[in-house]
């Protein structure tokens, strides 16, 4: 006889839900996984793949940042900046809003200018100087020394080193000293034009270039008292003998000094092409004591003395 074999739907009918189970829950999680992560938030966020995977590879608190906030066209540009300094984030939109407008933007200029804080006018949003930085403090027109300030432990120097009348600090004289018998045995000769100024001398200097020349002439070439480097008795204006300020730049004295002032402590403090960044005119002669480790690391990093120290020491 032949029978007709039941086949038992059940089990088949089972088999197919558990897949379609398996197949909905899967789909599922995938569906959450994309709708949750950063590629997609970013995506919402209105960056292009190409932008989302720059993001991907900044730091976890930048990525959020990008996921949390409205698409901003110069975020991945000024992230990629060497110097980027996170507090100031804010500050640099702001500038680049006020100044570019639509024009290209100098991200590097931006973030350096922001840094030391040159997007506001000078002495303006003044501070005061961290004076427990020691020799690294820093003085510029937005931080000052406090007022009247005077350090207790200069020494007159000796007309050997330099022209009458001239005050430093014991250790940068100590400093100064060793850099001079270096330069002579190359023949060569440093001469301290000027070095300590009290707030009363510094303010003299000032208000004759102000009376004579104007407020801006004044403002590029001298310090403000009580915003001069020179109060801190830590600067020195070198020259060679018989050289002077608009000369000084194409001596061999000069030429050593740029290549080994750093060697013996000493950094050029208002270099030439930064003036936008110091907010001085080119001063070759002016040169800045901050102990022998770090002028190595300033000249090292090619950067002015404000920018440095906003990057890696204002903390
Ligand atoms: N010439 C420098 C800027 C000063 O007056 O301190
Ligand atoms: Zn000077």
């Amino acid at each position: 006889m032949y029978y007709k074999r039941k086949v038992k739907k059940g089990p088949i009918i089972a088999i197919i839900v558990i897949i379609l189970v398996i197949i909905v829950t899967v789909c599922g999680i995938n569906l959450y996984k994309y709708y949750t992560s950063d590629e997609y938030r970013l995506g919402e966020a209105g960056y292009s793949e190409k932008e989302i995977k720059e993001i991907l590879k900044f730091d976890e608190k930048y990525i959020t940042y990008a996921m949390e906030h409205k698409y901003e066209d110069d975020f991945i540009p000024l992230m990629k900046q060497k110097y980027f300094l996170w507090k100031n984030y804010d500050a640099y939109i702001k500038y680049i809003d006020d100044v570019y407008g639509d024009q290209k933007v100098d991200y590097e200029k931006v973030v350096s200018l922001v840094n030391v804080g040159a997007n506001n006018e000078p002495y303006t949003h003044t501070k005061k100087a961290d004076m427990s930085k020691g020799n690294a403090i820093l003085v510029n027109k937005y931080t000052s020394l406090p007022e009247k300030y005077a350090p207790d432990d200069f020494v007159e120097m000796s007309n050997w080193y330099a022209y009458p009348n001239n005050r430093i600090r014991k250790e940068v004289y100590d400093a100064f000293r060793e850099m001079f018998n270096a330069a002579k045995e190359e023949n060569l000769t440093l001469i301290v034009n000027s070095s300590y100024r009290s707030y009363e001398e510094q303010k003299e200097i000032y208000d004759d270039y102000d009376n004579n020349r104007g407020r801006e002439y004044a403002d590029k070439y001298a310090a403000r008292p009580d915003f001069s480097e020179h109060q801190t008795g830590l600067s020195i204006d070198v020259f060679a003998p018989g050289s002077n300020m608009s000369n000084f730049e194409s001596t061999d004295e000069f030429k050593w000094l740029s290549e080994n002032s750093y060697k013996y402590g000493f950094i050029l403090r208002y270099p030439k092409g930064k003036e936008d960044i110091t907010g001085y005119n080119y001063e070759a002669w002016h040169y800045r004591y901050v102990g022998k480790d770090l002028a190595e690391k300033v000249f090292e990093s090619g950067l002015t003395y404000d920018e440095y120290y906003a990057y890696y020491l204002d903390k």
